[in-house]
């Protein structure tokens, strides 16, 4: 006898909490149509709140989108131009539309090392100060968006805090926890990523979310980030809802 599954909040496929995407491939979407790099990655700026939105409308608490890797700076002078073109058009977007953004149902903030005298040009990051300071998250998807970041860099700070916490007897070395270098990372306070999207056709985490990532699930598809649609983005949901995740467990 065929038994029928009834959907109840005790077996409704889980969603996860928090997604991560790797926002790969509009270079050679680009390509693919004789467009400059530059291009594609303002056709990813579309794609990405695209997906933030839709995101939203499901309730995901958390998303985390790789947008400029530590690594990213030795990429072409001109393209690196163009990029942080985009974040300040898209900060200083979202200072004059204030109002527009408090109805939005996510806000986003920025990590990556962020630290004034580091390589992010300074406009930049005075703009993101501005907006850190004064978007309030109550209620809303939390967008994480990764500038300047690499997840071995974020553990190292992370570990030179503690050390110096330890340094200057406010802390003993003995007593450090996971949670301790949770605590110091840049996500401190949002739960781990339960999914990771990379499209493009890459299966790698180019440095992303070292620490954060040790359980998490994986999604890979050959998709260019500019073309990844809601629907794309339903799929890896209901893929991920089939996941057993057992934690090393039995
Ligand atoms: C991702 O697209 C955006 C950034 C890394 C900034 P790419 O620019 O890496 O695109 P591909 O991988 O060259 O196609
Ligand atoms: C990872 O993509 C970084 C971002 C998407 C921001 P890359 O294109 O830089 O990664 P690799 O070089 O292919 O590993
Ligand atoms: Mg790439």
């Amino acid at each position: 006898m065929q038994q029928r599954a009834t959907i109840t909040e005790q077996n409704r496929p889980a969603l996860p909490r928090h997604v991560a995407i790797i926002m790969d491939g509009n270079g050679r979407w680009a390509a693919q149509r004789g467009l400059l790099r530059s291009e594609g990655h303002r056709a990813g700026v579309d794609a990405f709140e695209r997906i933030c939105e839709h995101a939203a409308d499901l309730g995901i608490a958390h998303l985390t989108f790789y947008a400029f890797s530590a690594e990213n700076w030795a990429r072409p002078q001109g393209e690196v131009d163009a990029l942080m073109a985009l974040f300040r058009r898209q900060l200083s977007e979202a200072k004059r539309r204030r109002v527009e953004n408090e109805q939005k149902r996510w806000r986003i903030r920025y990590i990556g090392d962020l630290q004034p005298g580091g390589l992010l040009p300074a406009d930049i990051l005075a703009l993101v100060d501005e907006m850190q300071a004064e978007s309030s998250m109550q209620d809303k998807t939390v967008v994480n968006l990764a500038i300047n970041y690499g997840g071995q860099q974020e553990i190292l700070q992370a570990v030179k805090q503690l050390a110096q916490a330890c340094a200057t007897g406010e802390r003993d070395p003995a007593s450090l926890t996971e949670q301790d270098i949770e605590a110091q990372l840049y996500t401190a306070g949002q739960p781990p990523p339960d999914l990771i999207i990379r499209p493009s056709g890459e299966q790698r985490l180019s440095n992303f979310l070292l620490w954060q990532s040790a359980y998490a699930e994986f999604w890979f598809s050959d998709i260019l980030w500019p073309d990844f649609s809601t629907a794309d983005f339903d799929q890896a949901l209901a893929d991920y809802a089939k996941r057993n995740r057992r934690y090393g467990g039995a």
